[in-house]
């Protein structure tokens, strides 16, 4: 979950670190440390806490042609400075992303061989190891030593590495955490993802699963089993790359107010091109798999799927679908969803779900990341880079394509006519304005106070409040749980009194009165409501059913779910906001998760 970056070229190494690790805090940022060559030393410094905390203790006088960063994501060890990377051990120096879980049979050989620890961190003894290895091999030739260490690593890592003896190479190697190679103009990048460097560079190169990086100034050498090979480069879209905040105080609003106009570049790539995206009622059986707001996609992916194409759907965490009794073959379409692209759990789901020769689709956001570009098929988002933690525009791209997926079917099995179809979508941008636009200061002065906020909705509504909730308790650190609004009274409801709170979600008109049944019962018991509800029915629902009320434009079913989630993230970040909480960087958290 953490980001690495190295610099080896003809320019001062410390800014490029420094900036690089600015434009990676988003994936860890609960630590940070560099090293660099300083006049043939090592030199290492290091800083709990955010980028800035580093940055005033560097020195950018100095020079070093070479170095390595990282912004932590604990997971070995407090959030500690001697936790914190660059670890060094003997000759070697490095960072690292991800886990070593044999970490602790290798601390006990190399005790035994006289080596001891300073920090809780997998990563030194990893660095150890290395060192290790470096000490046994006369020749300290690197790309053998490198492959010694990954026969004997089990787990997942980029790393970077320097070695004091060796003050002109940068290396790197990886295995299930992404590492890019960034080629510039007499010097090299190496980083987590391309946007440390995007602005530097023109070509890249994605290291793969057990290749050897070894870096000059001006060459590379890519090294798999030994052998050297030819990597293929890439050319850098620096379209993709923005990550400008503008005038918006935080990414996620900018990325909340981005909605409305990414949905007319949508509409351009995929609404005039229905019939091109795939057609997936080929299938025997459908699985849908993702973590967080990716799962949630996937949930209101089934809903239209099974509206829209009479397909059944199922849809899994990707944490469990790894490690649970699959049913699948090649009959099988496993639908991939993702924003990062780098999320482990989801990784390691297409590993798993190929060896039973199932089909892969990805709905991916991040081109090229490792998920991409492990699927049969991607279709991507086109959400541009999503920096705050909490996803909001990436949500609404996958809904997006769900809904063109099970349209494309709908125009076969519903009637739907594309003129209609087409009318609605052209609609949505206006709509999704509106409802950023409403007057939400009442209900954030009634909200922002609690302790637990309840989420309800029936049927697709219940999973837009899955994601709510999601929102609220991610960047607001406020408890909250969502539950279909018929499930109260199995249990919940016990919990409801004149302290308590709900928001209600209630758009999916034939069960509406449903839903205001289960209002009337909460509202007996006191408990507070903020009601979301179709803009139609304004004459027809009763004052006394709701506190606070949003009303929501309607629209056509297939779309529907993408304007109703507008108001529950503008409701989280308001929250969020008036509790004064960091909202793009949410503590314990992480944009992208690359440890299992
Ligand atoms: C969303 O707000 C969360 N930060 C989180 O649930 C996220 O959606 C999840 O980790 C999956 O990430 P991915 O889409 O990059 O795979
Ligand atoms: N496992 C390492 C640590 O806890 C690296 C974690 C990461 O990828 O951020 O320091």
């Amino acid at each position: 979950m953490c980001g690495i970056i190295g610099y080896i070229g003809k320019n001062n190494a410390l800014p490029k670190l420094i900036e690089g690790l600015k434009k990676l805090e988003y994936r860890g940022y609960d630590s940070a440390g560099i090293a660099y060559f300083h006049k043939n030393n090592i030199k290492i410094i290091k800083s709990v806490g955010r980028i800035q905390e580093l940055e005033k203790k560097i020195c950018f006088k100095e020079q070093s042609q070479l170095g390595i960063g990282h912004t932590r994501w604990a997971t070995h060890g407090k959030v500690t400075e001697k936790n914190s990377h660059p670890h060094q051990v003997g000759k070697i120096t490095i960072v690292h992303n991800g886990i070593l879980e044999n970490y602790q049979d290798l601390k006990k050989i190399l005790q035994e061989k006289g080596y001891s620890f300073k920090s809780d961190t997998d990563t030194e003894v990893a660095c150890a190891y290395i060192d290790y290895e470096y000490q046994k091999n006369p020749l300290h030739n690197m790309s053998e030593i490198l492959k010694n260490c990954m026969n004997t690593f089990i787990g997942s890592y980029a790393i970077a590495i320097i070695v004091e003896e060796i003050p002109n190479q940068l290396f790197v190697m990886k295995k299930d955490s992404p590492l890019v190679i960034g080629l510039g103009t007499n010097e090299i990048y190496v980083a987590s993802d391309i946007s440390a460097f995007a602005d530097k560079v023109s070509n890249y190169i994605i290291l793969e699963d057990m290749e050897i990086g070894i870096l000059t100034t001006n060459e590379y050498q890519i090294i798999k089993n030994g052998k050297r090979k030819m990597p293929t480069l890439k050319k850098i879209d620096t379209k993709n790359q923005s990550s400008d905040k503008k005038q918006f105080p935080h990414y996620m609003l900018k990325e909340i107010y981005e909605q409305s106009e990414k949905i007319q570049l949508w509409n351009t790539k995929y609404l005039n091109h229905i019939m091109e995206l795939p057609d997936i009622s080929k299938y025997k059986k459908i699985h849908i798999i993702g973590c967080g707001t990716a799962y949630h996609a996937g949930m209101i992916g089934k809903y239209l799927l099974e509206e829209y194409g009479n397909i059944e759907v199922n849809v899994f965490i990707a944490s469990e679908y790894r490690y649970q009794k699959l049913f699948i073959d090649q009959n099988t379409l496993v639908i991939v969803v993702s924003q990062s692209g780098e999320t482990a759990d989801t990784l390691s789901c297409i590993k798993r779900v190929q060896q039973y020769k199932a089909h892969t689709l990805g709905i991916i956001n991040t081109e090229d990341s490792s998920i991409a570009r492990s699927v049969e098929k991607v279709i991507y988002t086109k959400a541009g880079q999503e920096v705050a933690v909490a996803s909001t525009k990436a949500y609404t791209s996958q809904l997006y394509i769900f809904s063109m997926l099970a349209i494309r079917l709908g125009i076969i099995n519903h009637n739907l006519t594309l003129a209609e179809i087409k009318n609605t979508y052209h609609q949505l941008p206006q709509k999704i304005k509106e409802v950023i636009h409403k007057n939400y200061d009442n209900l954030t002065s009634l909200l922002w106070n609690y302790n637990n906020i309840f989420y309800l909705g029936r049927n697709i509504d219940y999973v837009t409040m899955m994601e709510g909730s999601l929102k609220l308790k991610e960047i607001s650190y406020i408890h909250s749980e969502a539950m279909p609004a018929g499930e109260l009274k199995h249990g919940t409801i016990s919990l409801m009194n004149e302290e308590t709170c709900a928001i209600v979600m209630a758009t999916k008109e034939e069960l509406i009165p449903k839903t205001i049944s289960n209002i009337k019962e909460l509202k007996a018991r006191g408990t507070k409501i903020v009601l979301l509800t179709l803009d139609n029915l304004t004459n027809s629902i009763e004052k006394e059913c709701y506190d606070e009320v949003i009303w929501i434009p309607k629209m056509a079913p297939y779309v529907q779910p993408i304007l109703n989630v507008i108001p529950l993230q503008i409701i989280a970040y308001n929250i969020a906001k008036k509790r004064g909480c960091d909202i793009d960087k949410p503590r314990n958290l992480a944009k992208s998760v690359t440890v299992e």
